[in-house]
């Protein structure tokens, strides 16, 4: 059974102070940036193909482009108010590296793509390379024809783009670089009229975070100013390597930056599906009278990968599934399932709720790490129809290598809303597939009727598939068409591709513009950070003292040690097959 949503009502977006309202049937007005000077008149009400962003709206202006009449999904029609941040610069430590190839070029590319990103805007790419300009732009165009993810590329967006590119050489540890970084950074302001406003983007080896942070306070670059200029710096993961790394990280971090202008990635909170959790659980009535333990028997969060640790087994001896994803994504994932509904949708309030539960989760005792949580590491095995080899087996791993690459765990959130229901959450690489869900399972009905039934119905279930086929699933009980009263299991189910038949953005896409819009919501707060790893530092810790495990413990391609099926089993339950 397939469920299309047909809205009946259009939706009006909330009124936000000192934006225009959007009457039903008009195009979403432009919003002024946060701190340039408004220059947008709001005019009521705007023609069907009105500018859209402070790009359109500049282009349209000196006729250069005329602006594209869209054709709009009708569900979409009317729900956004697109802001494009103020004119800036987004330093990019790291460029020639990894993630700044894979992920947060591509996704600067599709910002400007869409015209999301103002015009007035540099990415200064910072590196150890001695490249030129034209060096780094070809590299990074080598990478966007391997991971854009719209190809081809955009010839004329490229050529655009590219000229937004320029390349400073600096070694992170020389502080005359950073001298030489703050006036380049002048120059580019006042050519840009770009007003001082800053993005530090850090996507480096965690061990340069503090060093990178601190030259920055040195030469100024942290100094907000009164009359605008902005200055924000985000921070990759991992954020520490346990409890007192991270304190010692905030720490250092704190003393140059405010919190509110640390930015602190975890990719997760920036998928649409993830975000569409805060809107399910919190935009529909009829879900969060039942979330609790009155209905629910359990939760099952799971993020399975199909990939190996390919080419970062150096990271990953020093990381594991522990930290590299429970401290983080799994544990964020749980507190946006358990939290309690925040008060307004601003940072502070969602990420003071979400706090909350990891709070509540507590520190797990040794006796409570040894049976609740179960860790792996895969042998050798067969994936997608092809062998491929066991983890101590890649390169850059030891090959009596300890690290675990599955782990599995039971929480419980001790609160009012979750006592006595048990959160399951687990990962690993090379499972049989890629998929990351989160299950809820809810109780059985109290007295069964149907006793005659040829089978038993299972209880409701409500499946959010977080990647891939994006969607939400229902599981319910239904007669099946015929005389006597038999009752089978059936599901109803929502798929975003057919629903709203458009891409969604990827997570780097959504947090950068967040970043450069001063939207922190999607990241997440030092206190949260802290808290989480006081929940897993006591596993590795604990786990450092036992004997050494019985590693490979389960088979690529199968879904993890055989220890964690006992964990549910024991309590009568067993893991969705997904
Ligand atoms: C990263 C981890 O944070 O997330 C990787 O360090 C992992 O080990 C990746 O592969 C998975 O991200 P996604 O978005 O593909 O689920």
């Amino acid at each position: 059974m397939t469920e299309t949503a047909t809205p009946k009502r259009r939706r009006v977006p909330r009124e936000t102070p000192g934006v225009p309202k959007t009457k039903p049937g008009e195009p979403p007005p432009v919003v002024a940036p946060e701190t340039a000077p408004d220059r947008t008149p709001h005019p009521a009400p705007r023609p069907k193909d009105a500018p859209r962003t402070m790009r359109d709206l500049r282009l349209a202006r000196s006729s250069k482009r005329r602006p594209q009449k869209r054709e709009e999904n009708p569900l979409r029609e009317g729900l956004r108010l697109e802001r494009v941040p103020d004119p800036s610069t987004l330093v990019l430590f790291g460029a020639t590296g990894d993630l700044a190839h894979r992920k947060v070029v591509p996704a600067l590319y599709q910002l400007w793509r869409t015209n999301l990103l103002p015009h007035e805007f540099v990415v200064l790419a910072i590196g150890r390379r001695p490249y030129d300009d034209a060096t780094l732009r070809d590299e990074l165009r080598t990478s966007l024809e391997k991971y854009s993810r719209v190809l081809p590329l955009d010839e004329a967006a490229w050529r655009s783009f590219s000229s937004r590119i320029r390349y400073q050489h600096l070694d992170f540890a020389d502080p005359a670089g950073y001298d030489a970084l703050a006036k380049r950074l002048a120059e580019i302001d006042k050519e840009q009229n770009s007003r001082g406003n800053h993005l530090f983007y850090l996507a480096t080896q965690p061990s340069a975070f503090a060093e990178i942070v601190s030259q920055l306070g040195r030469v100024g670059l942290d100094h907000e100013r009164h009359e605008g200029g902005w200055r924000r710096v985000v921070i990759e993961k991992p954020f520490g390597h346990d409890l007192d790394s991270a304190i010692r990280l905030n720490r250092e971090v704190g003393k140059v930056f405010r919190e509110r202008q640390v930015y602190r990635i975890d990719h997760y909170l920036g998928k649409e599906t993830v975000r569409n959790l805060l809107v399910f659980r919190f935009g529909n009535g009829i879900f969060e009278p039942i979330w609790n333990r009155r209905h629910i028997d359990h939760v099952q969060i799971t993020v399975a990968e199909s990939i190996g640790v390919e080419n970062r087994g150096a990271f990953y001896e020093e990381t594991g599934a522990s930290r590299d994803f429970l401290q983080n994504h799994l544990l964020q994932l749980m507190s946006l399932v358990a939290m309690e509904p925040p008060a307004t949708f601003e940072a502070d309030a969602l990420r003071d709720e979400k706090v909350k539960v990891i709070r509540a989760i507590g520190e797990l005792s040794p006796d409570e790490i040894r049976t609740d949580v179960v860790r792996g590491q895969y042998g050798k095995g067969w994936v997608a129809a092809k062998p491929v080899a066991g983890y101590r087996e890649e390169p850059e791993v030891n090959r009596d290598s300890e690290t675990e690459t599955f782990i599995a765990a039971r929480f419980e959130v001790d609160d009012w809303r979750w006592s006595g229901v048990p959160f399951y959450l687990r990962t690993g690489k090379r499972l049989p597939k890629r998929a990351t869900e989160i299950a809820i399972q809810f109780k059985e009905v109290p007295h069964r009727l149907f006793k005659d039934s040829s089978s038993e119905p299972d209880p409701n279930l409500l499946a959010i598939r977080i990647q891939p086929d994006e969607g939400i699933m229902l599981r319910f009980g239904a007669k099946v068409p015929g005389l006597g009263i038999d009752v089978r299991s059936v599901t109803m189910d929502f798929t975003y591709g057919s629903a709203f038949s458009v891409d969604s953005p990827d997570a780097y896409e959504t947090l950068i513009l967040d970043a450069l819009l001063g939207d922190a919501s999607l990241f997440t707060r030092a206190d949260e950070v802290e808290t989480a790893w006081g929940i897993v530092t006591p596993i590795i810790d604990s786990w450092a003292n036992d004997d050494a495990p019985n590693f490979p413990n389960y088979e690529a391609g199968t879904w993890g040690p055989e220890e964690a099926d006992q964990l549910l089993k024991r309590e009568g339950r067993r893991w969705r097959r997904i």
